[in-house]
């Protein structure tokens, strides 16, 4: 692995999150794509531009798959995954909610995840084998094993009244009657990283993206957590069904899921 791919990957998700608070504070365009719920803003756009020019310009072979512009093709085996705003209506409110998140991927295989969190200054981050950090020091899932004393996590998809946006709220209920509750702060990136630093105890959801999910993927592995479709088979992006946890609550979620009949939507 190029040694600098990881200082390359904080610093690119440090320089956009000081861009989108600048956004933030002196204000941006808002348009929408597919739907009217579906925002995309001058600054998501701005943080692509930025994230991407530099990968470009360092490792012009890399492959990039960035939430904002069409795939781009390279010739070497490492591939980028960016959201450059993941919580784009949180930040579109005006809500200090949101995060950048930037992955590498070799021959397929996550090596390195960075959540930046501008709001609050963090950034979570792992790399393939060493383990996962905020900011120096190294994070961990939780050792929470009974469901009534877990914090959970989910996020609705952005199409209204689908089966899958039913579904969340039925599983929403079943899990929160059973435990301290459920949280849906819109943002799946930012859901990972507090899931592998012991902040919730588990996270599921329907229809994420690759840009969505890749770095919160690996932090949670290399913080001893386990992220799969939400049947427990091994993640993957056609299912659309994501079930992540500390480990020790995974069979216990996957069977509320599965009562509330959730495998099937
Ligand atoms: C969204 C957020 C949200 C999740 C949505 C995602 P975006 O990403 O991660 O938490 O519930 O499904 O699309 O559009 O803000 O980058």
């Amino acid at each position: 692995m190029p040694l600098h791919l990881l200082q390359i990957a904080k610093k690119l998700a440090h320089d956009a999150g000081k861009m989108a608070l600048e956004y933030q504070k002196k204000g941006f365009k808002v348009d929408t794509k597919g739907s009217h719920v579906n925002l995309v803003t001058e600054a998501d756009k701005a943080c692509n531009e930025l994230i991407v020019s530099v990968i470009q310009k360092n490792f012009p072979d890399h492959s990039i798959i960035s939430e904002e512009i069409p795939p781009i093709k390279g010739t070497s085996d490492y591939k980028w995954i960016i959201d450059p705003i993941d919580g784009t209506t949180n930040f579109a409110q005006g809500l200090p909610i949101f995060s950048i998140s930037i992955a590498v991927i070799h021959k397929g295989v996550p090596i390195i995840g960075v959540v930046e969190v501008p709001g609050t200054g963090e950034t979570f981050w792992a790399k393939q084998g060493e383990g996962a950090y905020l900011g120096k020091h190294r994070i961990h899932v939780s050792q929470t094993s009974e469901l009534k004393n877990g914090l959970y996590a989910t996020g609705l998809p952005y199409e209204r009244g689908s089966a899958r946006t039913e579904k969340t709220f039925k599983i929403y209920q079943a899990i929160h009657a059973q435990s301290r509750g459920v949280r849906r702060i819109g943002t799946s990136a930012l859901d990972l990283a507090y899931l592998a630093a012991g902040r919730y105890d588990g996270y599921f959801e329907y229809d994420l993206e690759a840009w969505d999910i890749a770095a919160g993927k690996i932090i949670v592995e290399e913080a001893g957590g386990m992220v799969t479709n939400m049947d427990g088979s091994m993640l993957s992006p056609k299912k659309g069904t994501l079930l992540a946890s500390n480990g020790l609550l995974h069979s216990k979620l996957m069977e509320t899921i599965k009562k509330e009949g959730g495998l099937n939507v």
